[in-house]
């Protein structure tokens, strides 16, 4: 594919060709990447033609895909809804009834693959989310992601207190629970060659008994899947934790004497840690997910994002759809940046700011190695498996993708951060055109759907 072609690379650069070529074998990994006038007498590794002809979709930018590392597969359908209530109020009234409808398998087996679409047609190409407590319709988000082709980590969210699961008994709802979660571990972690994964999903602190924090972390640690659960999001959340775990230190400390902490572990939020806890996570090596649109829908707060980072932390973005109102990791991005930017005039922070190009890499790489996946997907490298898309940075859609011959794309500089900037701060709907994963087509992005 002959394209501009931006990256953040495993070294920290970001590389950037104007005139690019990416060259995908037919496995689906990336073969070859560089400059076109490189490209024609490029020798690729077996020493034969590039597997895959070359077409050329410039001035279209090539990114790699974007990584959504918080997400809630059944709460779409509220997206942008309940602003102005703080997380409890939110989640009894919008959240856990909208969930309850998971208890329909075939309401499960309609909106599960229009959510993958959604994600695609956005450019996330990886997910790691949230479905809802029922097993069956847990198994139809699977199958639909196998089928639509994104690289999905899904886990049924397991609850014992403060719940909606209503049809079980409270003396059988954690060994059920566990009994389902460990099922669909077995089913789909590692499923499509790698491309599926299981992550052990205990909803947060408040929603489990210290006994199903612990098994669900045993769970996750005999099985090698993921952890994910929420973290110190709210003020009135976090009181509350206080209040049902005396024992505990703080909120961290809750899920670290469950031995919930760990490089498979990725916790949402976590905005308002303690020194300790940040301490603590970066000891432990967990990784966060940001999920700053979300945060701020939800007035939660504000993460000191370049001091977390700065001491180590590993974070990457989620979008926390519906928390997050919508889907775009780059309309994450931009509540991100002007979060931050609050910050710093309102709070006179002195650390530095990020650029676009920050902002990109935490939606790509950060958020791939956050899955420990960054030896897989996040960059456009030779090796790497082909998770990419290609986006428009024009200022302006064309109106039909039937136009696409002749789209009034403006020039803009060859500098990567001001393309980087324009899909960040100036979106347009349809920017993103086409979304691959090991270089297959995912449907969503204009392009894929056939105008
Ligand atoms: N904490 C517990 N459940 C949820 C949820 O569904 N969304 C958000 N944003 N926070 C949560
Ligand atoms: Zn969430």
């Amino acid at each position: 594919m002959r394209a501009r072609i931006l990256s953040p690379t495993d070294d920290g650069r970001t590389t950037f060709h104007r005139d690019g070529v990416v060259a995908v074998d037919a496995t689906g990994r990336i073969r070859w990447v560089g400059p076109a006038a490189d490209h024609e007498g490029a020798i690729s590794p077996d020493g034969g033609a590039p597997a895959v002809p070359v077409i050329d979709i410039r001035p279209l930018v090539v990114l790699p895909g974007l990584v959504d590392l918080h997400a809630h597969l059944p709460q779409l359908p509220n997206a942008g809804l309940g602003a102005g209530l703080d997380l409890l109020a939110w989640l009894r009234r919008y959240i856990f009834p909208l969930e309850q409808r998971f208890a329909d398998e075939a309401d499960a087996a309609a909106l599960a693959p229009a959510v993958f679409r959604a994600l695609a047609s956005v450019g996330t190409t990886t997910v790691l989310a949230y479905g809802a407590v029922y097993a069956a319709s847990m198994h139809e988000a699977f199958r639909a992601a196998e089928r639509h082709g994104i690289r999905a980590i899904l886990g049924k969210v397991m609850m014992d207190r403060i719940t909606y699961d209503e049809e079980i008994e409270p003396s059988t709802i954690l060994e059920r629970s566990m009994r389902e979660s460990e099922e669909l571990c077995g089913r789909w972690h590692g499923a499509a060659d790698g491309r599926l994964g299981y992550a052990v999903t205990p909803r947060f602190a408040l929603s489990c008994t210290a006994e199903m924090l612990r098994a669900s972390a045993d769970l996750a640690e005999r099985t090698g899947a993921w952890w994910q659960t929420h973290v110190s999001e709210d003020p009135g959340e976090i009181a509350e934790v206080g209040r049902l775990f005396p024992e505990a230190r703080d909120y961290v400390d809750v899920y670290d004497r469950a031995g919930g902490l760990g490089p498979r572990t990725v916790l949402a939020h976590a905005v308002h840690l303690t020194d300790r806890e940040l301490t603590r996570l970066v000891d432990t090596d967990t990784r966060v997910a940001h999920c700053p649109a979300s945060n701020l829908f939800l007035a939660s707060g504000i993460m000191p994002l370049a001091r977390f980072l700065g001491a180590g932390l590993g974070i990457g973005l989620g979008s926390d759809v519906a928390g997050g109102p919508d889907p775009s990791m780059f309309s994450v991005m931009r509540v991100g940046a002007y979060a931050q930017n609050a910050r710093r005039t309102l709070l006179g922070e002195s650390e530095p700011s990020l650029g676009p190009l920050d902002w990109i890499r935490m939606g790509t790489l950060a958020g791939a190695r956050a899955l420990g996946l960054a030896d897989r997907i996040g960059s456009i490298e030779a090796g790497k498996e082909a998770d990419l898309i290609a986006v428009d940075a024009g200022l302006t859609a064309p109106v039909r993708h039937a136009d696409l011959g002749a789209p009034q794309h403006e020039p803009i500089d060859d500098d990567p951060a001001d393309i980087a900037s324009r899909l960040i701060f100036r979106p347009h709907p349809e920017m993103v055109r086409a979304a691959w994963v090991r270089g297959r087509t995912l449907e969503g992005p204009g392009l894929a759907a056939g105008d």
